[in-house]
């Protein structure tokens, strides 16, 4: 099990080895080096971390999301695998929204793989409602995204 002192963190450059080690683990490679680098630099990207004292690796989860106008666009939601079922998903989207909600953004939207039932789960949870599909969305395998938001983040993030 994990620890109960996680810490609830912003990720900076310093953290870069251990973001690419969990997104390999989790994608096997979404991003680059440089694309991280890129969403550490923009004012408009937020990528924050779970990290345990104990665990090893320290980085078991990671989220980031783009502020464009008033709305939050999830781009990253990823639990390291040894680590799933443990609640983490849950309390890194709640620190996600609470982020977003503490920046002044009224919604939130993201593109879910249609077979990823277990992030669909999640985010109904939390009140996302499926708003549309963009087919074949996804160019490795051809598959659908669903098109999720939530409308009012105030409603979750306290
Ligand atoms: C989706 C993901 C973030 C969930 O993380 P997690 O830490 O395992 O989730 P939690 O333990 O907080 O579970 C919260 C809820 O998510 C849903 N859920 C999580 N795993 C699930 C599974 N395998 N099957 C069905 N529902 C699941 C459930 O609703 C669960 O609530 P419950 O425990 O009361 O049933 C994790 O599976 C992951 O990193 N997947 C790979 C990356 C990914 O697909 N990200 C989303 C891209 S949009």
């Amino acid at each position: 099990m994990i620890s109960s002192d996680l810490k609830f963190k912003s990720l900076t450059f310093a953290d870069l080895s251990a973001i690419l080690e969990l997104d390999q683990a989790c994608f096997g490679g979404l991003w680059t080096l440089e694309g991280y680098q890129r969403e550490l630099d923009s004012p408009n990207s937020e990528l924050l971390g779970i990290f345990s004292p104990v665990a090893s690796p320290k980085l078991l989860a990671m989220g980031c999301f783009w502020s464009i106008l008033e709305e939050a666009h999830i781009t990253i939601l990823a639990v390291h695998p040894q680590y799933h079922r443990q609640g983490l998903g849950q309390a890194l989207l709640h620190f996600l929204l609470k982020t977003a909600s503490d920046r002044g953004l009224e919604r939130a939207t993201l593109e879910v793989r249609a077979s990823n039932l277990a992030a669909i789960s999640l985010y109904q949870k939390f009140g996302f409602k499926t708003a549309g599909r963009r087919r074949r969305y996804y160019q490795d395998n051809g598959e659908d995204a669903l098109v999720l938001w939530l409308p009012d983040l105030q409603m979750v993030s306290h």
